[in-house]
C-alpha cells in the first residue's frame, strides 16, 4: 500500500488529512513537526510527503530542501499545503526543490488527486533518465533565490500554479454570481414580504429581527422605533408590549411564544384589543415556527382588523334584527287573526243592542281595546318588514313639511325647531304614512332625551354611497339615496343603549312610557323601502338618526284607493278561502248580512272543487294570502283562467310584496289588512267589485 507521511502541527488538520487520503486508500503515517519529520522519512518505507508550511521549529520548506538534500531521501517527492498568499511561496517552494503544492482551504477530492499524480508522475519518469538539476539564480523582488531543481519539477510547478491561479479565480467568480443571485431573490423575497399588508417580521431563536417588510417599519415607526436598530432577544417583545399591547395580553403572548420557541406547538394566534390614540382598535398576532439551517426562525404577522371585526358585529346585528323580525311578525299574524273575530262579532252584537244602553258601552270598552291591540300588531308588523304598504314616488321634503305643525304641536315651547332640506332634493319610492310613522316615532324620542328643553334639526339631502361605503356596511347597495337626519341636543345614549335600540321592546323609559316598539317600528319600514338607518350619539351631547332611502328610478301610478264607495246592497256571490275557522265563519257572517251570496272554502282544493260545480256566475274571489299548501295568489291565478270575469281580493296580516311580491297595491291588486270591521270588509268587495 502507498504509505504517505503527512507533516502537521495542528492535529485537528493532521487527523483530517489522515481520514481524507485514508479514505482514498492511502496509508498515513503523521508527524507534528519538521525534525521529526525528517526522521520518519528516514527510518520508514515511505512513498510521498506531505508537509505543511508554517509549522514551529523546521518549517515545510526546511524539511523539504533537508529531503531534497539526503541521497537516502532525495527521491520522494514532496508536496507543500500553502496559502498561496504571497508569489514568493512559489519561488520558495522551487528554491527548496518541492515538487507541488495545494493552496489551503483546499478541496478533498483534488488534493487527493494532486497526491496521486504526483505518484503517477514519479513512477513514470523513475524509468526514464531525468533531466540533471540545473542551478539558476533569480532575482525576485529584491531577493536573489538559487533555483536547484529539476526541469520536470519546474514544469510541474508552473502547472500546478496555473491550475491553482485559475481555480482561484473560477472560486471568486463563483462566489462573486452567488452573492448577485442571492442579492436578487433577497430583493424578490422583500418585495413580496412587502406587498403584503400586514405587518411581516422574520426573527431568530435570540429574538433578533432578521428581515421585516414596510409596513411593519411604518406601524414601528408609528409607535415610536425604528427595526433597523435590530432589537435583540426579549427586548424586541418587550418594545411591542410596551408599545402595542394592552398589559392583560403582555402574560399571553409571553406564553404563547414560549411554547412556539420550546416547539411545544407550532403557532400561536391572537386577537385582541387595545386603545389607540383614544379609540379603540382591533388587532390579530400570530407566531409561526419554521425550521433553519438545523434551527429555527419565527414569523410574526400583526394585522389591524378593526374594519373586519366592525363588519362582523354590524352584520351578527343585522341577522338578530331579522330573527326577531320574522318571530314578531309571526306572532302579530296570529294575534291580527284573533282580533278579527273579536273585532269583528263584537261590532255585529252592537247592531242588537239600544245605543247608549249598558251593553253597547261595554262593547264600546272592547273595541277600545281591540283598536289598541291592534295598533301594537300593526307596529310589530311593520318591524317585521310585513305591514301592507301604499308604494308612491314622494318628495321627502313634502311629507316633513306637511308634518310641520303637528311636530310644532308635540315638542312643545322649550325645544327649538328647524329644517334644512335640500333644494330640489331626489324623490323617493316610499309609503308616505310610513315615512310620517318614522319621523313621529324619532321626534317623540328627541322630545324625550330633552326634559330640560333643546334643539330638534330636521334635514335631507341627497347622497352617493360608493362600493367602499357599501362593502363595509352589511346589506347596503352602492348607489344614489336620500338622507333623512334627525338630531337632539339632548342626553344621548352609552354605547350599549346604541347597540340596542332597535330591538322591539327595548326600552330605558318607565313602565308605562314607552313601549320599546319606536324604533323597532322605523327599522323594519326602513329594511322594507330597501334603506338603512344609523346611529350617533355621545352622552350628555345628544344624538342624531340618519335614514338612507333609495332614490326612485321611475315615477309611480297613484295607488288604488281602498276606502271609496260606500257600501251598498247586492245580490253578487262571493267565494271566501280562508284556512282559519273563526276568521271564515266571521267572513260568512258579515257578507251574508250585507246582502251577497257566500260560498266558503277552508283551502285550495275545496275552491277549486266549488269552481267545478257551481253553476252560476261567482263574481269574487276572497282570499286569504297565505295558506298551507297552495297560496292564495296561486289559486287566484288558477281560478281566473277557469273564470274570467271572477274579480280577485286578497286579504292578509302580512303585507302582500312581503309574502308574494305581488299582492301590494302598488300593482292595482285589491288588498284588505287583517284585522279588519265589518265596514271595512264590505268596503273592499264592493271596490273590488267595481274595479
Ligand atoms: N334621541 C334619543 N336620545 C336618547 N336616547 C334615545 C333616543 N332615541 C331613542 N333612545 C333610547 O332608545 C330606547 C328605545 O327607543 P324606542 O323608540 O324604540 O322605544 P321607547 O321610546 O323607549 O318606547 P316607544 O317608542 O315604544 O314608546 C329609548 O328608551 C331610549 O333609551
Ligand atoms: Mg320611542
Amino acid at each position: 500500500m502507498t504509505r504517505i507521511l503527512v507533516v502537521e502541527d495542528s492535529s485537528t488538520q493532521a487527523m483530517e488529512l489522515r481520514y481524507l487520503l485514508e479514505s482514498a486508500g492511502f496509508e498515513v503515517v503523521i508527524a507534528h513537526d519538521g525534525t521529526s519529520g525528517f526522521q520518519r522519512c528516514k527510518q520508514l518505507d515511505v512513498d510521498a510527503v506531505l508537509s505543511d508550511v508554517l509549522m514551529p521549529g523546521m518549517d515545510g520548506y526546511e524539511l523539504c530542501k533537508a529531503i531534497k538534500a539526503d541521497p537516502e531521501t532525495a527521491s520522494l517527492s514532496v508536496l507543500l499545503l500553502t496559502s498561496l498568499s504571497e508569489p514568493m511561496d512559489i519561488i520558495h517552494g522551487l528554491s527548496c526543490g518541492a515538487d507541488n503544492f495545494v493552496t489551503k482551504p483546499y478541496d478533498g477530492a483534488y488534493l487527493v488527486g494532486r497526491v496521486r499524480h504526483l505518484l503517477e508522475n514519479r513512477a513514470l519518469r523513475g524509468e526514464r533518465k531525468t533531466s540533471p538539476p540545473s542551478s539558476v539564480n533569480v532575482l525576485l523582488m529584491g531577493k536573489q533565490f538559487t533555483i536547484n531543481a529539476e526541469k520536470e519539477q519546474m514544469l510541474d510547478l508552473l502547472l500546478a500554479t496555473f491550475d491553482e491561479v485559475l481555480r482561484s479565480r473560477q472560486r471568486e467568480f463563483e462566489a462573486r454570481l452567488n452573492e448577485q443571485t442571492l442579492r436578487e431573490s433577497q430583493g424578490v423575497l422583500q418585495s413580496a414580504l412587502d406587498a403584503f399588508a400586514r405587518q411581516i417580521a422574520i426573527v431568530d431563536a435570540r429574538g433578533k429581527i432578521r428581515m421585516f417588510n414596510a409596513p411593519f417599519r411604518q406601524f414601528a415607526l408609528e409607535n415610536g422605533w425604528d427595526p433597523r436598530q435590530s432589537l435583540e432577544g426579549a427586548q424586541y417583545f418587550e418594545t411591542w408590549f410596551s408599545l402595542t399591547l394592552a398589559r392583560e395580553q403582555a402574560g399571553r403572548v409571553q406564553e404563547g411564544l414560549d411554547a412556539v420557541r420550546t416547539g411545544r406547538q407550532p403557532a400561536f394566534f391572537l386577537e385582541y384589543s387595545v386603545p389607540v390614540r383614544g379609540v379603540m382598535r382591533f388587532f390579530s398576532l400570530s407566531m409561526t415556527r419554521f425550521p433553519d439551517h438545523g434551527g429555527y426562525l419565527l414569523a410574526i404577522e400583526h394585522e389591524d382588523i378593526t374594519a373586519r371585526k366592525q363588519l362582523e358585529r354590524r352584520s351578527q346585528h343585522v341577522q338578530k334584527m331579522d330573527a326577531i323580525g320574522q318571530l314578531a311578525g309571526g306572532v302579530a299574524h296570529d294575534f291580527n287573526n284573533l282580533l278579527t273575530v273579536i273585532r269583528s262579532y263584537s261590532d255585529l252584537l252592537m247592531q242588537d243592542f239600544a245605543p247608549g244602553g249598558q251593553q253597547c258601552s261595554d262593547l264600546e270598552q272592547i273595541l277600545k281595546a281591540t283598536d289598541s291591540a291592534s295598533a301594537l300588531t300593526k307596529q310589530l308588523l311593520a318591524f317585521g318588514r310585513q305591514q301592507l304598504v301604499k308604494l308612491e314616488v314622494l318628495d321627502l321634503n313634502v311629507v316633513i313639511e306637511e308634518l310641520d305643525k303637528m311636530l310644532h304641536r308635540l315638542l312643545g315651547a322649550d325645544i327649538e325647531y328647524g329644517t334644512t332640506l335640500e333644494h330640489g332634493v331626489p324623490r323617493v319610492e316610499a309609503d308616505a304614512g310610513q315615512i310620517q310613522q318614522i319621523l313621529m316615532n324619532l321626534v317623540i324620542n328627541a322630545r324625550d332625551a330633552m326634559p330640560r328643553g333643546g334643539r330638534l334639526q330636521i334635514e335631507t339631502k341627497s347622497v352617493s354611497l360608493d362600493d367602499g361605503y357599501a362593502n363595509s356596511h352589511d346589506g347596503v347597495a352602492p348607489g344614489r339615496y336620500v338622507v333623512i337626519e334627525v338630531t337632539d341636543t339632548g342626553t344621548g345614549m352609552s354605547a350599549d343603549v346604541q347597540a340596542r335600540v332597535f330591538e322591539p321592546f327595548f326600552t330605558t323609559k318607565d313602565v308605562g312610557k314607552g313601549t320599546g316598539l319606536g324604533l323597532a317600528t322605523v327599522y323594519g319600514i326602513v329594511q322594507q323601502c330597501r334603506g338603512h338607518i344609523t346611529v350617533f350619539s355621545e352622552l350628555e351631547r345628544g344624538s342624531t338618526f340618519k335614514i338612507f332611502l333609495p332614490c326612485a328610478h321611475q315615477s309611480l301610478q297613484q295607488p288604488g284607493a281602498l276606502s271609496a264607495p260606500e257600501p251598498a246592497p247586492a245580490n253578487e256571490a262571493i267565494l271566501i278561502v280562508e284556512d282559519n275557522v273563526a276568521v271564515r265563519s266571521v267572513l260568512c257572517r258579515v257578507l251574508k248580512d250585507a246582502g251577497y251570496s257566500v260560498l266558503d272554502a277552508c283551502d285550495a282544493a275545496q275552491a277549486s272543487a266549488i269552481c267545478e260545480t257551481y253553476g252560476k256566475r261567482i263574481h269574487l274571489l276572497l282570499t286569504d294570502v297565505v295558506m298551507p299548501g297552495v297560496s292564495g295568489p296561486e289559486l287566484a291565478a288558477e281560478l281566473t283562467q277557469k273564470r274570467p270575469e271572477m274579480k280577485v281580493l286578497f286579504m292578509s296580516g302580512y303585507s302582500g310584496t312581503a309574502v308574494t311580491g305581488r299582492a301590494s297595491t302598488r300593482d292595482g291588486v285589491q288588498f284588505l289588512q287583517k284585522p279588519f270591521s265589518p265596514g271595512s270588509v264590505t268596503r273592499a268587495v264592493r271596490a273590488a267589485l267595481a274595479s
